[in-house]
């Protein structure tokens, strides 16, 4: 297999090895800050990557550097072939790996395990059933945590991923965190990002800061550890001494980790987008099903990344709703 050649390098020289596949559109959740409330237009189902497809576009990526996959949605674990694509893709030289609301995975256990995925991130973004059905507009709460529960003890790596939104959750970060006294997950606070639809609202948002006065308030100086994080790590990661996780923040609104970015994504309709934020997308399954190569549009599309945040490299830019309007909603990026 080759190391990573010029197409997945970009302007900035930043290598891409990393590419997150957004396989469906749809999800048993309706998280406010994720899909809009009227819903979303859903590309018809003959627009959608197959899984035949979904294996070529990564073998591609896989032969120019990629060493890493994340499954992403809508909720991946609807589409009725993800077994079938977890094979395939488990046959590339790659780790495997999976984002998901968890309300459904205990019935993939075993799946998950024959193909190699043992690192799972799984959003929850409240302790309380109420709040849960709040945020997600379903009633699922106990099925989640459950799960979450039954991922540690199969020996997964479990990430939890809360999006902080000020008034609703905040007030639950030291819960979390005390959640990890006896349970080995890392819980990652997340600042509330601006997507098409999602009412963004800097004022909504509770920052890296923020979050680190509430846990200073709690814990003394000496109980707070910073851990060293990951090369291309989108979080800061911290750990309560003698507890059995660890909590992390992802603070892509006041301190982007652009400089270090490594990713890359797909979404479900076969578009390639060089970044999260970006308003441009390049059409890749087009030209897959016409017989061409794909390589000369990855090409250009990485070269053409922007330094940050798809060219949002300001808090005034991020505000502008006429910049993060262009891009997509995030249940149709996937993270
Ligand atoms: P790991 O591989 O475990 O590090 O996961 P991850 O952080 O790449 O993925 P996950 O799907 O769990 O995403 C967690 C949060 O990080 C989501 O809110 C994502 O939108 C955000 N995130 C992931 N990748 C990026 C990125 O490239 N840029 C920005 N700004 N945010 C990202
Ligand atoms: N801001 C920050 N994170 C978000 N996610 C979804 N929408 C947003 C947003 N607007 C997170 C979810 C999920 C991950 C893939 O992306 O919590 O865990
Ligand atoms: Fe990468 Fe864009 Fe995320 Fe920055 S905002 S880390 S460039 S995907």
């Amino acid at each position: 297999m080759k190391n990573n050649t010029p197409i997945l390098t970009d302007s900035h020289k930043r290598d891409h090895a990393y590419l997150r596949i957004s396989l469906i559109e749809r999800c048993n959740l309706r998280c406010t800050y994720c899909m809009p409330e009227a819903g979303v237009q859903l590309s018809p189902r003959s627009h959608l990557m197959t899984y035949e497809e979904i294996y070529s576009i990564a073998k591609t990526f896989v032969e120019h550097g990629v060493t890493k996959i994340r499954l992403t949605g809508g909720e991946p674990l609807i589409r009725k072939d993800i077994p079938i694509i977890l094979e395939k893709l488990a046959s590339l030289p790659v780790a495997l790996s999976i984002t998901s609301n968890a309300v459904i995975i205990d019935r993939f256990i075993d799946t998950l395990k024959l193909h190699g995925v043992n690192s799972i991130n799984v959003s929850l973004d409240s302790l309380d059933r109420e709040k849960f059905k709040e945020i997600t507009r379903r009633d699922e709460f106990e099925k989640v945590y459950r799960n979450i529960l039954l991922l540690v003890s199969e020996g997964f790596k479990v990430k939890v991923n809360a999006v902080l939104i000020k008034g609703f959750n905040e007030n639950e970060i030291i819960d979390f965190i005390h959640l990890t006294k006896n349970l080995p997950v890392c819980i990652r606070f997340i600042e509330f990002m601006p997507f098409d639809g999602n009412k963004w609202d800097m004022q909504k948002m509770v920052s890296y800061k923020e979050v680190m006065d509430i846990v200073n308030a709690s814990f003394s100086e000496k109980e707070i550890e910073r851990l060293e994080d990951a090369p291309n790590d989108t979080s800061k990661n911290y750990k309560i001494k003698g507890y059995k996780g660890s909590f992390a923040i992802i603070s892509s609104v006041t301190n982007p980790f652009c400089d270090s970015c490594n990713r890359l994504r797909l979404t479900a309709n076969g578009q390639l987008k060089n970044c999260l934020f970006s308003a441009s997308e390049s059409d890749l399954l087009t030209t897959l099903r016409a017989g061409k190569s794909i390589e000369p549009i990855i090409q250009k599309a990485v070269a053409a990344k922007f330094k940050v945040r798809g060219g949002m490299d300001t808090l005034e830019k991020l505000q502008e709703p006429k910049l993060h309007s262009q891009n997509r909603s995030m249940i149709t990026i996937g993270g």
